[in-house]
């Protein structure tokens, strides 16, 4: 039996716990709703016709409703836009094809399940590559039509799906990775991996379309228990949750809707302090969008973990905006019912009370780079992969070929991998005897580099051009010159030990945190971007907005004469996300919607 036949199963025996709530029609937007809203709800749990398009071979790509309908399956229908123009010029349709996100709370990957995902890689996408995303997976870009059933398959075969990873669904959970630093970081993963099972879609639909399991019919009788968490209409905008150990705030807490923040007593796992409604996404020139970090409800005790998430998603489900997609997701909910509201309807569904938030810190959200010794005798390996991409980049030249790198290392790994939100890759579970071989292993092809500067460590870009259709600037493919150049202003102004969180992403949309960073760039336009400063290094301060349609040439003008000052004005061991805040450059954002257009 496979795994997601078990899974299906288990699924459906709890179905039948019924999620009557009364909804307070005052806390709902009332108004036409969402196209988005009438495809879920005809899509018969997911399935639309994802089948009929999948056997239609004359055009690669899927019609509109069953285009946004795979995203669910953690499917993204996309087209190589360096070569857009060329094809249209020819009258031949886009190269359609698509970008897979898998499954994995908290980033854990086995080595048999690497080198599976490495030979699909290798011989079925077009770019090669496996590219380690900000949120603890692994993407797939450029698979064509014929290929979808059988990349679904080959993850089946080794215990990974792709299902909740896009759409209007709680997607992959996020965790403080390397848990075996610390029995704590071993019990959040735990809690990573209960709270995605948890809140999954309960259709198999999933199992049906890409597994070829038996189809189960929707009747009468059992369409009100198919989904009892996410409801036949699932949520009204896409959901994202992390268990998070403190000081380490590598997930960024407040670019998520739901937090659970570990708090410990003598080593062990005692509860979560809960974060609800963060979000970075906003849209240019429209201020009812903005960034927003999460508001602290309270303490609960480490055994009502599934009954608060379960209460957040579902008061999210009823009360989330339906109408106007721009306002749906659950920071927009928080700020129109009040969050006192929202809370006491959590509490009330939950049949839990908050009680007052235990203390904590976070400090950093940098990964460790090298060696760190765990609990049980055990090392990890921090590689740094800049911009996540896992790619063998010289034919000719072993140390250029990290992809390679990293399928040797799995041949001989005994313990597992594991993805850092900061896209990079830990080798996790390495006895002392084996250390030796595998950063022998590393070193020789490319994967752990002596020169690589903390600016570049604490640097980030989303995808964007050329898979992504929202790209309006570059990210991933100008982050390296432009950090070099950063490097070179830091090293000038005899700052070379320092770095400054930078963080690019191609589109206001956020997808590489830029709303998180102390430099943030948002992109407008071929090279253009709007500059945020002020963030900090802890991840608890949105920056805000300094200068518009600016040049790459023009930022870096600019971040000259800043770290300039910052180098001769600063305090003692002060981050320049905070200088710039004190000297009065850019205000602080305190309350999000508040300070950020102000
Ligand atoms: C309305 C808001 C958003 C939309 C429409 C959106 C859409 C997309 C699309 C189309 C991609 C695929 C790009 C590619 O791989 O070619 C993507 C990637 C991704 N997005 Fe978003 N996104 C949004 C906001 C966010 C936010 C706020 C985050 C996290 C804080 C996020 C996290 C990611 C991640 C982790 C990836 C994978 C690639 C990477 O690591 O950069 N997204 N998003
Ligand atoms: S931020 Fe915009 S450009 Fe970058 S991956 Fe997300 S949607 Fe695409």
């Amino acid at each position: 039996m496979t795994s997601l036949t078990k899974h299906a199963i288990e699924n459906f025996k709890i179905v039948n716990k019924a999620s009557t709530y009364e909804i307070d029609q005052n806390m709902v937007v009332q108004g036409k709703q969402a196209d988005n809203e009438r495809l879920k709800i005809e899509s018969d749990f997911l399935r639309g016709t994802i089948s009929d398009d999948l056997n239609d071979r004359i055009t690669g790509g899927f019609t509109p409703d069953n285009f946004q309908l795979i995203r669910v399956h953690g499917m993204y229908q996309q087209d190589d836009r360096d070569i857009r123009a060329e094809r249209q010029k020819q009258k031949l349709e886009p190269l359609h094809n698509v970008m897979l996100r898998a499954r994995m709370p908290g980033g854990v990957i086995t080595p048999k399940q690497w080198l599976a995902i490495d030979k699909f890689a290798q011989e079925h996408t077009s770019y090669g590559s496996i590219r380690l995303t900000t949120r603890q997976t692994f993407q797939f870009h450029g698979v064509l039509k014929p290929n979808i059933k059988l990349m679904h398959q080959t993850l089946n075969s080794v215990g990974l799906d792709s299902l909740a990873t896009a759409g209007d669904v709680n997607r992959n959970v996020l965790c403080t990775p390397n848990p075996i630093e610390s029995a704590v970081h071993q019990q959040a993963y735990d809690w990573a991996k209960k709270l995605s099972e948890h809140l999954l879609p309960k259709s198999r639909a999933y199992a049906e379309i890409w597994l070829d399991e038996e189809k189960l019919e929707t009747t009468e009788e059992n369409k009100d228990s198919i989904e009892p968490i996410l409801g036949a209409s699932y949520l009204p905008r896409k959901f994202k949750t992390t268990v998070v150990v403190p000081p380490q705030n590598d997930i960024d807490v407040h670019a998520n809707d739901l937090n659970f923040v570990a708090i410990s007593e003598k080593g062990q796992l005692i509860g979560f302090n809960v974060l609800v409604g963060g979000g970075l996404a906003m849209t240019h020139g429209d201020q009812s969008t903005y960034p927003r970090k999460a508001d602290d409800f309270g303490f609960i005790n480490v055994e009502d973990t599934l009954k608060i998430a379960e209460a957040v998603v579902t008061t999210q489900r009823d009360w989330g905006n339906r109408v106007n997609r721009k306002n749906a997701k659950t920071k927009y909910t928080l700020d129109r019912v009040g969050i006192e509201v929202f809370k006491a309807e959590v509490e009330k569904r939950a049949g839990i009370s908050f009680s007052e938030s235990r203390p904590y810190e976070f400090t950093e959200r940098g990964d460790r780079i090298g060696w760190v010794a765990g609990i049980d005798g055990k090392h990890h390996l921090t590689l740094f992969i800049e911009n996540g991409r896992l790619l063998d980049f010289d034919k000719e030249d072993q140390s250029k070929q990290l992809k390679t790198g990293v399928a040797q290392i799995a041949k001989i790994h005994q313990g597992d991998f594991r993805m850092t939100a900061n896209q990079n890759l830990i080798i996790a579970g390495v006895a002392e005897q084996d250390k030796v071989k595998i950063e022998t292993l590393a070193r020789q092809y490319g994967l752990i580099k002596d020169d690589v500067s903390l600016q570049r460590t604490s640097s980030m870009a989303c995808v964007a051009f050329p898979t992504c259709p929202l790209a309006m600037a570059e990210a991933e493919r100008f982050l390296p010159s432009f950090v070099t150049q950063v490097e070179d202003l830091l090293v000038k102004n005899n700052l070379a030990d320092e770095a400054i969180i930078l963080r690019v992403t191609g589109c206001p949309n956020g997808c590489g945190r830029a709303m998180l960073a102390e430099v943030g760039l948002v992109g407008k336009g071929p090279d253009r971007y709007n500059l945020y400063l002020g963030g900090n290094k802890g991840g608890t301060r949105i920056p805000k907005i300094y200068q518009e349609n600016l040049t790459s040439a023009a930022i870096l003008t600019e971040l000259d004469s800043l770290i300039a000052r910052w180098s001769v004005e600063r305090e003692q061991n002060e981050a320049f996300g905070d200088f710039v805040i004190r000297i009065g450059v850019v205000n602080e954002v305190k309350v999000s919607k508040r300070d950020f257009y102000d």
